[in-house]
C-alpha cells in the first residue's frame, strides 16, 4: 500500500497539469526536468523516481530511442549469461525478444497500474531505461550499479525514430511528415528530447564515473565489435579468459547478437510485445541497421542544420556523438 505522503497518480496528474506543454510529433508533450515526455510516460518516469531502488549489483542499460538499445541487451545478456561449454545456448536469446529478457522500467515494468515488486528478481538484475540520467532515480546514481549507455548518430537516430514512429502508428490516418517531425526534433521537443542534452549527461557521467557508467557508440560498435564487445565484458566484471578467448566465444557472441542473427529470429520475425497501451511487432525493432542511412532521407539542409547543432551542443567535453 501507498503511503500518506507517496506520490499518488492524482499527484502526478497535478504535476504534470503545472508543467509547459507542447504539440509534439503526434501528441502533447510535456517538459519535466528538461526533457520532453507524453503525459502517460511521464506517470512511469516519475513512478520510477519515486519506487525503484537500484542495488549495487544492478546493471541498468541506458539509451535515447533508436540509439540501439535492442542491440546491447542482447550483448549484455549474452555476456553475463554465457558459459564456457556454449556460450551462446541460452534458450532465452534465441526465444524471445531482447526486450522481453531486460525490461524497461518505464516503458514496460512501471507503466502498470500496480507497482512492481522488483526485490524478488535475483541478481545481477538486468534493466534498461531511457530516462536521462539526471532524472534516473538518486539509487541508480549513487548504488554503485554498472550503467552502460548507448549513443548513436544524432542523425541516422532521427530518421529511425521517425520511421518506427511511422509504423508504430501505421492504422492513424496520417503518417507523421518527415518536415513537421523535424522541425520538432530540432526544437528537442521529441521523446526524451532534446537528444543532445541526453547523450551529454551521459557522456560527462561515464568520465567523472568511469567505473559505474561505460558510454558506447553505436558506430565504433559497428566498426570494430570485438574489441567494443570485449571492453562491455570487462566493463561488466565479466572479462573473457584465455581460454574463452582462444575458442571463439567472443566472435560467437558478436555472431549472435548481430543485427541478421536477431532480425532472422522467428519470434522477431512473428512475435509481439505486450506493452501496457499496445502491442508491438518485434520486427519493428530491426529495420536496417546501418551507419549513415540518415543520408537516404535527409536533404543537405536538414544534414547541415543537424550537425550544426550538434557542433553547438559541444562543450568542454567534445561531441556527444
Ligand atoms: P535503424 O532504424 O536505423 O535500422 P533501438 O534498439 O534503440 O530501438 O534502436 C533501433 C535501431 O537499432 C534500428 O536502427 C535497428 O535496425 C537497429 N538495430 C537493431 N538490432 C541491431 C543489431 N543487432 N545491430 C545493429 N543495429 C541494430
Amino acid at each position: 500500500l501507498r503511503g500518506a505522503d507517496e506520490k499518488t497518480p492524482e499527484k502526478y496528474a497535478h504535476i504534470i497539469s503545472t508543467l509547459p506543454k507542447k504539440k509534439g510529433w503526434a501528441n502533447d508533450q510535456y517538459r519535466y526536468q528538461g526533457f520532453w515526455y507524453s503525459g502517460f510516460l511521464l506517470n512511469a518516469v516519475m513512478s520510477v523516481q519515486d519506487n525503484f531502488k537500484a542495488r549495487p549489483s544492478d546493471v541498468l542499460i541506458t539509451s535515447s530511442p533508436k540509439s540501439g538499445t535492442t542491440w546491447l541487451k542482447a550483448l549484455v545478456f549474452a555476456l553475463l549469461n554465457r558459459n564456457l561449454d556454449d556460450p551462446t545456448s541460452n534458450h532465452l536469446m534465441l526465444t524471445s525478444n531482447p526486450h522481453e529478457y531486460i525490461p524497461f522500467l518505464e516503458i514496460q515494468l512501471y507503466a502498470k497500474k500496480q507497482i512492481p515488486n522488483l526485490d524478488v528478481m535475483p541478481s545481477p538484475r538486468l534493466l534498461a531505461t531511457h530516462i536521462p540520467y539526471s532524472s534516473l532515480p538518486e539509487s541508480a546514481r549513487d548504488s554503485g550499479c554498472r550503467i552502460v549507455y548507448i549513443s548513436r548518430d544524432i542523425k541516422d537516430v532521427f530518421v529511425s525514430l521517425w520511421h518506427f514512429v511511422n509504423k508504430v502508428r501505421h492504422d492513424m490516418k496520417e503518417e507523421i511528415s518527415l518536415e513537421k517531425a523535424f522541425e520538432s526534433y530540432c526544437d528537442g521537443v521529441s521523446i526524451y528530447g532534446p537528444i543532445w542534452d541526453h547523450q551529454l549527461e551521459y557522456l560527462k557521467a561515464s568520465v567523472v564515473r568511469p567505473q559505474c557508467v561505460m558510454f558506447l557508440r553505436y558506430e565504433e560498435m559497428m566498426e570494430d565489435p570485438l574489441s567494443e564487445v570485449r571492453r562491455l565484458a570487462q566493463f561488466l566484471g565479466r572479462p573473457f579468459s584465455e581460454e574463452e578467448e582462444k575458442g571463439g566465444v567472443v566472435e560467437e557472441i558478436v555472431k549472435v547478437c548481430s543485427f541478421e542473427s536477431l532480425k532472422d529470429l522467428q519470434v522477431n520475425k512473428v512475435g509481439e510485445l505486450q506493452l501496457e497501451m499496445m502491442k508491438m511487432k518485434n520486427q519493428l525493432f530491426f529495420r536496417r541497421g546501418v551507419v549513415g542511412d540518415s543520408k537516404r532521407w535527409l536533404t543537405p539542409e536538414m544534414i547541415g542544420r543537424l550537425d550544426g547543432l550538434t557542433e553547438s551542443m559541444m562543450d568542454t567535453f567534445g561531441s556527444p556523438t
